[in-house]
């Protein structure tokens, strides 16, 4: 199958280069954003993120999330700036308890039949998201004019595994027999994500963002038959209808560790990137680079190491993936997962100087 030629809508050459490699033009430089640059290894994250305390508050206050999706572009003008938020606001905003513990993650009081899933009102997903979509006008606002708003929301399946399981799990225990069932709890829940999660995208879009990244961070748990089924299926139908109302957004996909189990499926999405992670192959790379902008995927721990190994694997990885010096069309750098909190500055600060001189 070729590259689907007809998913955007006459593109045309914005000068904003991340947005402009989405759609096809090629630009002097390789674009670049990394997954999780406004967090904790910015000491600018940590001063306001020490005044407040409840992290789903502090993604709902659009002053204090807007100034952080600003913080990393200020200091190291990133191409892309990613709206600062979570994957779990669309299950805090359809009424489920969600709470984020220092230093241990998320918990949220877990959904396990049809009965639990009477919580979630889908009518709160009208104005829930206000205080985001407040939070991309104001920091579009502040984003120089070639810069690209990317905004977000987690992959269904990777948003219902917190949603069952409660918190990050280990072996995907509870959501996995609802899949291997197909049972209706399984099915409703999946129906109202993507409910919730088309509404949660389109509100992003009508208030600034200009591009949509989907993570999809559980995704390599799943066999074949089920990734098929229960992450293929109901991504497909999201970006489907993403793309039927908004055909000019391009929508990046966060397969996290199952791009061969894509390709292998034979489908050909209709978005325009798929992000990589640093278990992809060179030669899945390449596969997925004759049909989508291919994204990412350098190994965040390299942020721990020292400028020499970081200049060494990056000019490797990018000499495997572009195209040729010339043409950076088909490739957007990025990390294969988030920045960890424990990155030294610098780093990130050489690997960004590094990037902006190839
Ligand atoms: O800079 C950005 O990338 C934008 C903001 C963003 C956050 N989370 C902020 C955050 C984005 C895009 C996410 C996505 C997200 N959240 C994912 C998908 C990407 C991935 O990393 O796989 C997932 C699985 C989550 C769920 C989540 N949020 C977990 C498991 C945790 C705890 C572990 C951790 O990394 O702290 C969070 C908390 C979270 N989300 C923080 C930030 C900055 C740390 C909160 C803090 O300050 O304590």
């Amino acid at each position: 199958m070729e590259k689907n030629e007809e998913s955007l809508k006459n593109p045309i050459r914005q000068n904003r280069p991340l947005l402009d490699c989405l759609n096809g033009f090629a630009g002097d430089k390789i674009p670049f954003w990394f997954m999780r640059q406004a967090g904790r290894y910015l000491p600018e994250y940590r001063a306001i993120r020490s005044q407040e305390k409840n992290f789903i508050q502090l993604c709902l206050n659009p002053d204090l999330a807007s100034e952080i999706t600003l913080q990393p572009i200020r200091r190291f003008d990133m191409d892309g700036a990613i709206l600062f938020s979570d994957i779990l606001i669309v299950p805090h905003v359809l009424g489920q308890r969600v709470e984020f513990i220092e230093s241990i993650g998320p918990r949220l009081k877990p959904l396990r039949s049809l009965e639990d899933l009477k919580i979630l009102n889908l009518e709160s997903v009208a104005h829930g998201f206000d205080p985001i979509y407040q939070t991309v006008k104001l920091t579009c606002q502040g984003l120089p004019a070639n810069k690209t708003m990317i905004g977000f929301c987690g992959g269904i399946w990777t948003v219902a595994s917190y949603m069952i399981e409660g918190q990050s799990s280990k072996n995907y225990e509870t959501i996995k027999q609802h899949c291997y069932q197909n049972s209706e709890f399984i099915n409703r829940l999946f129906a109202i994500l993507i409910e919730a999660s088309y509404h949660y995208l389109v509100g992003q879009i009508e208030a600034g963002c200009q591009v949509i990244q989907i993570f999809e961070s559980w995704a390599g748990q799943m066999d074949e038959f089920h990734f098929n089924k229960f992450i293929l299926d109901p991504t497909e139908i999201l970006v489907n209808r993403l793309r039927a109302s908004h055909p000019e957004i391009p929508i990046i996909w966060f397969p996290k560790n199952a791009s061969e189990t894509l390709i292998q499926s034979g489908k050909i999405l209709n978005i325009q990137a798929i992000g990589l992670d640093s278990t992809v192959t060179q030669n899945t790379a390449r596969q997925l680079q004759k049909h989508y902008v291919i994204q990412g995927y350098l190994d965040p721990i390299y942020l721990l190491t020292d400028p020499k190994t970081i200049e060494a694997a990056t000019r490797r990885m990018i000499e495997s993936v572009r195209l040729d010096s010339k043409n950076n069309s088909r490739y957007i750098f990025n990390l294969g997962h988030g920045i960890l909190p424990n990155s030294p500055v610098e780093n990130v600060a050489f690997l960004v100087q590094l990037l902006k001189s190839i």
